[in-house]
């Protein structure tokens, strides 16, 4: 079956009838995505196996990113979040996009690196020789500890030396993680290479772990949006592309708004990445060592006008796993690949990127244009609503109201909330800002 991600009208359903709709969008029964949600999709039985001391759980919304098109393919994208309008807006920027073809991506193999300090080295140049010399007999006795990954496909790829000080040196150990996201896998090479490793160059074994700066694990998201798509009431596309193209330059101008750039493009990025429960401190970890590689804070994300279209690049690290980890226990994370329909770990990759790209163009769009808060505090007002006690169709009854009223305030939604079961009226559901 064909996939889509356009559902037009789509945000003015009930949460039932998007189930639904998701349903028929990616073949993914809607008994299955109840179930797979119900109460988070964790219970706190399921959740003390996970980690210690546990309480209870602690659910987040889970909402899925329409319109996203990636190298040809239609993905309904799910995305865990709590911050209001990052799922719209990456929904909307996504469909600006679709108009100039989608999002091309590309990513390198899933390789990550295993760390091996050697401390106390006396010759530490002599040492790097050494390790380089045998790098073949290293490979072999990682590929040993991971005869599993080998089966697979999957294995160790080549060794490298770093010195780091005269009596410190590293040495990494390339992995092929294949469709896992490969901690464990990566820290047992470190452990079980870390002997042999400090025989051949001298010195005292130190520490043996993993790098979450995996930047030969990297993926690159590319899209062309024509003027016309970016053009909002007030102003022409092409004014708009100068003040996206103008966005990027600060951010790469100054680290202080670099932050905040790449901060945008994380909403988009970890929404997926913990929807599909893969581990986001390593994805943000990762992320931000990868922004600083020059030296200096820059942004992940850039924009450059070519000719009638704003062009955006995206590059960074994304260590995701399609198999493992959370994954052999969480239901709502196996229906996130099972809703998008990934074949493998760097798809995914991809997919999570685009969703990056699109919340930084549907940030810097409305910082060029509108300001931020015009949207934002939209649906900000829905939260605001809810946590006076609207219900229902009062939700979106009093958003608007707070929002015409210039109070998003809880007492001013109160205050319209009683407003209304005053004079007992019960609006229709649905009613939120965009057409996404
Ligand atoms: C808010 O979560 C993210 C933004 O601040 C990103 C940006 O400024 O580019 C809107």
């Amino acid at each position: 079956m064909a996939r889509t991600s356009r559902l037009p009208g789509f945000y003015k359903t009930t949460v039932q009838q998007r189930r639904a709709l998701v349903g028929d969008a990616t073949g993914v029964e809607p008994s299955d995505i109840e179930r797979s949600l119900h109460a988070g999709g964790l219970d706190a039985d399921t959740a003390d196996k996970f980690v210690e001391n546990v309480l209870g759980t602690y659910a987040l919304p889970y909402g899925v990113a329409l319109n996203v098109r990636v190298n040809g393919h239609d993905h309904v994208v799910p995305m865990v979040i709590e911050e209001p309008s990052v799922v719209a807006a990456a929904s909307n920027a996504a469909k600006m996009v679709r108009a100039g073809g989608g999002f091309a991506a590309d990513w390198d193999p899933p390789l990550m690196i295993a760390q091996v300090q050697l401390r106390d080295v006396p010759d530490a140049d002599a040492a790097a020789r050494r390790i380089a010399e045998r790098g073949a007999d290293i490979v072999a006795l990682a590929d040993r500890a991971i005869g599993g990954l080998v089966a697979r496909g999957g294995g160790a790829r080549g060794v490298e030396v770093r010195v780091l000080a005269s009596d410190v040196v590293v040495v990494h150990v390339l992995i092929d993680c294949k469709d896992a996201m490969g901690a464990n896998l990566v820290n047992g090479v470190a452990e079980a290479v870390a002997d042999d490793v400090a025989s051949i160059a001298g010195g005292r074994v130190g520490l043996r772990i993993l790098s979450n700066l995996c930047d030969r694990r990297c993926v690159r998201v590319q899209c062309r949006v024509p003027a016309d798509a970016l053009a909002t009431d007030e102003m022409e596309g092409d004014e708009v592309i100068d003040g996206i193209v103008n966005a990027s330059r600060f951010a790469e101008l100054d680290p202080y708004r670099a932050a905040t750039h790449n901060k945008g493009i994380m909403n988009g990025v970890d929404a997926v990445v913990i929807a599909t429960g893969n581990d986001w401190r390593a994805v943000e970890a990762g992320a931000h060592a990868f922004a600083s590689r020059t030296g200096t804070y820059r942004p992940l994300a850039t924009w450059r006008r070519e000719g009638d279209h704003a062009v955006g690049r995206l590059e960074l690290p994304l260590a995701l796993g399609t198999v493992g980890g959370t994954l052999r226990v969480h239901p709502a994370a196996r229906l996130s690949l099972r809703m998008l329909g990934v074949t493998d770990a760097q798809e995914l990759a991809g997919i999570a990127a685009s969703v990056g790209l699109a919340s930084n163009l549907a940030a810097v769009r409305a910082l060029a244009t509108d300001g931020i808060q015009r949207g934002h505090m939209g649906l900000h007002a829905r939260s605001v609503a809810v946590a006076a006690g609207a219900t229902g169709g009062h939700v979106e009854k009093v958003a608007a109201l707070i929002v015409e009223a210039r109070d998003i305030t809880l007492e001013g939604a109160r205050k319209a909330l009683q407003v209304l079961l005053a004079e007992g009226r019960e609006p229709a559901v649905g009613g939120k800002t965009a057409d996404v």
